[in-house]
């Protein structure tokens, strides 16, 4: 793909030296961290280079968040203009806030459309850092046809979702799916597990590790005793192996039909319903479940598209965001990809709608998702994400138990804040 991309861009640039356009220059824009992506962000960004006479290269950067943001912090520390289009996610305005350039000169407002909160969230020091590009919220997806073969209705508690998954496992693998699982997500040490263990928490009520003053809150016998409850999954209804998992490893199992219950974002719905895929029309959607005397809860994550402050085409790349992220854009991209829109007014058309029944159905999930504490620990969120993980693993690989686990990360946090985050 990315071999045919370059061909293309390169045919691309001959055909406007050929024309003689005006400007031959080149934007590299970042996006693609999976196959669905490349897709739906390439293909876009093409039919404006084309239209602008700009050629179009796509870089293509890890699949991981913390891996993706170490090597963009190291680009930009040296100041590099490669990639003049960023791809950002939610938690990173507040870290890489001196590199980015200020977007309100080309939004002409355009930001107003789109949730607030997230528009909050990509301004800092009273500059729009980032376009809202789509949203997303951590969902348990299910196996309808197992639900219905078992009698079983969606889980609301942990407990029940531990108890249907243990039920149907026994069933499934007496039946010869001698390799079937329960229940699939992110347990790699890395951000997405800051994203699960952060559901895992505040669905006990055990609050959101840093709150909005910046209180270190994360040493509370609730938030333990939901860590203690993700660690008894593993080797029971989920594989030692998730704690290896990233998105697509959890993805993988449950497309291939080898899982009841995943914890994914919206992308994968699209996937799943895809014409070959094995699980075609059998999976539902629903709020991740609650735990005990708490409430459902989802982390809110999401990607914003910003512009290099170091681009040599600052201009033309805030063009090409404010394209990305328009409603013509968001909307192919909600149909064909599933990816969440930011702008309002799209969760009121039917034609996402019929394509991302979700995206309706459980609107107060994607508009109560719970914030990891980037903006109240501003340049400090990955270390505070890394030690947040960090703790949640040793949990996971019952190296600690909760308690001993939320405490000693307590401690670490506090070194990490010294006077002030
Ligand atoms: C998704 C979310 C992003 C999060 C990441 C973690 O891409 O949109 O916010 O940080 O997953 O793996």
């Amino acid at each position: 793909m990315k071999a045919r991309l370059q061909h293309f861009a390169g045919a691309l640039a001959l055909a406007l030296g050929a024309a003689g356009a005006s400007h031959a220059a080149t934007l590299t824009v970042s996006c693609g961290s999976n196959a669905a992506d490349l897709k739906f962000c390439a293909g876009y960004a093409e039919d404006w280079g084309k239209a602008h006479g700009y050629t179009i290269k796509v870089y293509t950067p890890p699949a991981s968040s913390t891996d993706n943001l170490a090597l963009l912090r190291q680009q930009l520390a040296a100041k590099s203009g490669d990639v003049d289009v960023l791809m950002i996610d939610v938690v990173w305005p507040g870290v890489l806030k001196d590199h980015l350039l200020d977007l309100k000169k080309y939004s002409k407002g355009a930001e107003a459309q789109h949730f607030p909160a997230i528009v909050a969230n990509n301004t800092v020091d009273g500059k729009l850092l980032a376009m809202p590009w789509f949203t997303d919220a951590g969902l348990l997806f299910y196996r309808k046809d197992l639900l219905e073969k078992y009698k079983l209705t969606p889980p609301q508690t942990w407990d029940e979702l531990e108890a249907d998954a243990k039920k149907v496992m026994a069933g499934e693998r007496a039946a010869g799916v001698a390799d079937f699982q329960g229940f699939v997500f992110q347990a790699k040490a890395y951000e997405g597990l800051t994203c699960d263990a952060l559901e895992w928490v505040n669905s006990f009520g055990g609050g959101d590790i840093v709150d909005k003053s910046g209180a270190i809150t994360i040493d509370n016998a609730k938030a333990a005793k939901a860590l203690d409850t993700a660690a008894s999954w593993i080797g029971n209804i989920a594989p030692e192996g998730v704690l290896n998992y990233g998105e697509e490893d959890a993805r993988g199992v449950f497309q291939n039909g080898k899982a009841l219950f995943m914890r994914n974002w919206p992308y994968a719905w699209s996937l799943a319903q895809a014409p070959d895929s094995p699980i075609k029309d059998k999976v539902g959607v629903a709020p991740l479940p609650m735990g005990v005397g708490g409430r459902h809860a989802a982390t809110l994550g999401g990607w914003q598209l910003a512009v290099n402050k170091y681009s040599k085409h600052p201009e033309a790349a805030a063009e090409l965001v404010m394209y990305m992220t328009s409603a013509e854009i968001q909307k192919k991209r909600a149909i064909g990809g599933s990816y969440n829109p930011t702008i309002m007014a799209l969760y009121k058309d039917p034609d996402i709608i019929k394509a991302n029944p979700f995206m309706g159905q459980l609107l107060d999930v994607f508009t109560g998702a719970v914030a990891r504490p980037a903006t109240a620990t501003g340049l400090k969120y990955p270390e505070v994400s890394r030690a947040f993980w960090d703790a949640a693993h040793s949990v996971l690989e019952k190296k600690s138990s909760g308690a001993e686990a939320v405490k000693k990360l307590a401690g670490t946090l506090k070194q990490v804040k010294r006077q002030a985050w």
